[in-house]
C-alpha cells in the first residue's frame, strides 16, 4: 500500500485542545498550457466535420452543465423533504436522480466520443448552468415538488433547444441522444408534478 506523503501539523483550538490538520498536496502537477486549453480537439476517425464537432461539443457542454445541476437538485430534494408524504417523495426524488445521473453520463461521453473534453467540474457547471437555483430552506413535500418540477421543466426546455441545434448542425446522433434525455425528463416531470394535481 502506498504511504501518504502529505504532512500533518497540530493547530491550537479555542478550547485549548489541539486538532490535527492535513497540509494540502503540492500543486503544479498539471502543465499550465493543459489546464487552459479546453478548446483542444482530440483526433478521431468519426467523419463528422471538425467545425461541426467543435460546435456540437460546445453546445453539449452547456447541456452537460445543466444536467449536472439538475442532478444535484434532485439529491437536494431527496435529502431534505419532510412531511406526511416523506417516504414516497424521498424515494421518488432518488429515482429521478438515478436516471438523471445516466443522462449526465450519456451527454459527457458523447462529447468525448466527438474528440472533446467533457467539462463536468463544479466550477464549470456553476459558471454555465442556466437552470434556476434550488432554494436551500425548503422542507414540505409541496415546496420540493414545486421546486423540482420547475427545474425539470427548465431542463426539458433546454434539452429541446439542444435537439433543434443538433438538427441544424446535422448531428443526428446528438439529436437522438438529447431526444432520449428529454423524453426521460418529461416522464419524471409528470411523476413529480402529478403531486400538485388531482385535488
Ligand atoms: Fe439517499
Amino acid at each position: 500500500m502506498a504511504r501518504s506523503t502529505r504532512s500533518t501539523r497540530t493547530a491550537p483550538r479555542k478550547d485549548g485542545r489541539s486538532r490535527t490538520t492535513v497540509a494540502p498536496p503540492p500543486r503544479a502537477t498539471v502543465p499550465e498550457s493543459r489546464s487552459r486549453d479546453i478548446s483542444r480537439l482530440y483526433p478521431t476517425k468519426n467523419d463528422l466535420a471538425e467545425e461541426t464537432r467543435v460546435e456540437v461539443i460546445t453546445l453539449l457542454n452547456q447541456r452537460l452543465a445543466e444536467c449536472i445541476d439538475l442532478q444535484t437538485q434532485c439529491k437536494q430534494a431527496h435529502w431534505n423533504v419532510k412531511g406526511p408524504a416523506f417516504i414516497g417523495l424521498h424515494k421518488l426524488f432518488d429515482d429521478v436522480n438515478e436516471d438523471v445521473e445516466g443522462y449526465v453520463d450519456l451527454i459527457a461521453e458523447r462529447i468525448v466520443q466527438l474528440g472533446g473534453i467533457a467539462e463536468g467540474t463544479v466550477g464549470a457547471v456553476e459558471g454555465r448552468s442556466t437552470l434556476p437555483d434550488y432554494p436551500l430552506a425548503l422542507s414540505s413535500g409541496a415546496e420540493h415538488v414545486a421546486a423540482l418540477s420547475d427545474v425539470l421543466g427548465a431542463f426539458g426546455r433546454a434539452a429541446r433547444i439542444g435537439i433543434e441545434e443538433m438538427n441544424e448542425l446535422k448531428d443526428a446522433g446528438s439529436a437522438d441522444l438529447l431526444t432520449e434525455v428529454s423524453r426521460g425528463v418529461d416522464k419524471w416531470l409528470w411523476f413529480v408534478e402529478a403531486h400538485q394535481q388531482g385535488s
